[in-house]
């Protein structure tokens, strides 16, 4: 797919269809993460792919909006304490995935309302891993639409400069 189109199809999709994600786009969108830059090439973000246990997910978030498969992104802890990049690098991991995830024609919502303590305890992270963020995933189900919030950007003047922060970037 066009990559304009890609970024531009994308926003949040909080209502799946049942149709289940094959594993071969699923492949992919692992691919994508795992050619995702990271600092010094560290390559410490872990994912774990969850999907004939879905159901359970419920209990850790109530965001999984009837997701067909979600992913749970995790930074192993010595990145994120010593090396201090953890959360960037997989933030970068993450973006991929979500913009491999629209060239395949599937939706995905990034969710950070989850209950980190559970997490930690049901996949049994302790020591190694933090989980930072959850990204639910599948079909969009056919009247699935943005919420209003993805409509409200701002100008790139209003987050871009030129040359100083005295001058606004125009286009
Ligand atoms: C770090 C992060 C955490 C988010 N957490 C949630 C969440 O817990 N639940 C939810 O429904 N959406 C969540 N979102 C989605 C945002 O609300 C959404 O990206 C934003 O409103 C822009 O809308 P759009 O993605 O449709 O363009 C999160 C997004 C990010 C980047």
């Amino acid at each position: 797919m066009d990559f304009d189109k890609v970024i531009n199809m994308r926003y949040s999709v909080r209502k799946f269809s049942d149709k289940k994600v094959e594993k071969e786009k699923i492949d992919k969108l692992l691919m994508a993460v795992n050619l995702a830059p990271s600092a010094r090439n560290s390559q410490a973000t872990r994912v774990i792919v969850v999907q004939d246990t879905i159901d359970k997910m419920n209990e850790l978030t109530k965001c999984v909006f009837g997701g067909n498969v979600l992913f749970i992104i995790c930074a192993k802890k010595d990145n994120l304490v010593t090396r201090k990049y953890g959360e960037i690098d997989a933030s970068i991991a993450l973006t991929h995935l979500v913009l491999a995830a629209s060239n395949e024609g599937l939706g995905t919502c990034i969710v950070g309302m989850f209950d980190r303590e559970k997490t930690t305890e049901y996949f049994k992270m302790e020591e190694d891993l933090v989980p930072l963020l959850f990204v639910t995933c599948g079909y969009p189900s056919d009247d699935s639409k943005p919420i209003d919030l993805h409509y409200n950007r701002k100008d790139i003047s209003e987050i871009a400069f030129k040359e100083s922060l005295e001058n606004k970037y125009e286009r």
